[in-house]
């Protein structure tokens, strides 16, 4: 998918760039991403929107990675960003995106996010529960401040993925819920607070979501609940933001649908519904994280060494693991992967794909078929760029890995690889344990 084929000497390319010479120049376990294929997701959402005439906002969730180059890219596209901790805020401020296009979640923003979130004047905060309600107010009102809030409510939608990365069930630590009262609560109180403007509700259903029913529900709940606040409270909500979580492909099997159709379900429910009651049309935001940067990233491995256990597996060792990609060991999270120095040769035997740190569990993928794989093969796994290099750690104090935009025959480094010096940088001796002299 995206720039990615297979070149004339049998080689992976991605983005115009020979994978097997990235690996040689910038050393492995490299992330590449492709940041035309990023691009092009950021248009098909815009594109999509555009074309249902509803005012909008394409936020990227920029959890999914979140660097600095990045957020260059978000702001070109003229998308807004999604933050959920002070240190993506201050990456996204650090890289100079506008700070009215910012959004802020959380479920526990801190006293020093909310006023570092309303020193920089950031577009709106989603907010998640009374507490924070309060202590943004307060803030807000020292601050002489009026902040504009979005009310995350938790619509009991259940979009059938992973049980660990679903959040839109009733019992979930997110959100005001929809069903005992605390939404209309959350209303009410924040209609009458001084230092908040109250612009409307967000839901997030869950993530890797393939089918449109749970987003067409989710409208469904929030329209019900949109015109029974206006016949109670009076109160109407000028924007309704869906959340994230639209599927992308990452092995045979996943059927995600195309951008403009999950924007068009979206949009087409809203337009029925708000206006089967009269409402204005409410300006629609979403929040897609894994569906811009997931399939664009793909991460080179250098095979080291493999044990053959007659009769039961043979494992392939590859020199990076759960450090770089954490997603099977937490999630069962499946990949698929080829030999990018040998792209054409055929399969000749099922082997399984082994990371280099010291426990069992850190297995990239289980049986994967691959030509006879020998030491010193290019191993490069797919669809790796979102949720990967965000949730990398130093995990057996491995150095996390550099990241690559690919684009026209061009590489260039967006993060670059960590040294030893970093991995000791912020250790301290005291003095008593210091080597004698
Ligand atoms: N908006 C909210 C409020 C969210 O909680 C999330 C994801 C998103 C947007 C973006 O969802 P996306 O479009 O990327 O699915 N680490 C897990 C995923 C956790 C997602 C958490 N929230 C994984 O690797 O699959």
């Amino acid at each position: 998918h995206g720039t990615s084929k297979i070149n004339g000497q049998g080689h992976l390319e991605i983005g115009g760039c020979d994978t097997v010479e990235l690996a040689a120049q910038w050393g492995t376990p490299l992330y590449v991403m492709d940041e035309e294929l990023i691009r092009q997701r950021c248009r098909e959402f815009v594109d999509a929107f555009r074309a249902s005439g509803l005012p909008f906002q394409v936020a990227y969730a920029s959890k999914a990675f979140c660097v600095m180059a990045m957020c260059r890219i978000v702001e070109e596209e003229g998308m807004s960003l999604d933050v959920v901790s002070d240190g993506e805020l201050y990456t996204a401020l650090q890289a100079g995106f506008p700070a009215e296009r910012i959004h802020f979640h959380g479920n526990n923003k801190t006293p020093q996010e909310l006023e570092m979130a309303v020193d920089a004047r950031i577009g709106c905060i989603v907010v998640d529960n009374f507490v924070e309600l309060a202590m943004l107010n307060a803030i807000a009102g020292e601050k002489k401040q009026r902040m504009k809030i979005l009310l995350r409510i938790t619509p009991g939608v259940d979009a059938h993925t992973h049980e660990f990365i679903s959040t839109g069930q009733e019992d979930s630590k997110f959100g005001f819920d929809l069903g005992n009262g605390a939404a209309k609560q959350a209303v009410e109180t924040a209609s009458a607070l001084p230092h908040v403007e109250l612009l409307g509700i967000h839901s997030h259903i869950g993530s890797q979501i393939f089918e449109v029913g749970g987003f067409e529900l989710a409208v469904d709940k929030i329209t019900n609940f949109a015109v029974t606040m206006r016949e109670e409270l009076g109160v109407l909500f000028p924007v309704i933001n869906l959340g994230g979580g639209f599927g992308i492909r990452y092995v045979d099997g996943d059927t995600p649908l195309p951008v403009a159709e999950y924007v068009r379900a979206i949009t087409d429910a809203v337009k029925s519904t708000f206006g089967r009651h009269g409402y204005p049309l409410p300006e629609i935001w979403t929040e897609p994280g894994r569906s811009i940067v997931g399939e664009a990233g793909t991460t080179l491995y250098t095979v080291g060494t493999y044990k053959d256990i007659p009769g039961v597996r043979k494992y392939v060792a590859v020199d990076g693991g759960m450090t770089d990609n954490p997603r099977p060991a937490l999630y069962g999270a499946k990949y698929e992967a080829l030999l990018a120095n040998r792209a054409n040769d055929a399969s000749e035997e099922t082997v399984s794909i082994a990371g280099k740190c010291c426990e069992s569990g850190d297995m990239l993928i289980w049986d994967v078929e691959l030509p006879a794989v020998k030491s010193g093969d290019v191993l490069a796994v797919g669809s790796t760029g979102a949720y990967n290099y965000a949730m990398a750690s130093n995990y057996n104090r491995l150095r996390r890995p550099a990241v690559v935009f690919v684009k026209d025959g061009r590489a260039e480094v967006v993060v670059k690889r960590e040294t030893f010096e970093n991995l000791v940088g912020n250790d301290v001796i005291p003095e008593r344990l210091q080597r004698p002299v």
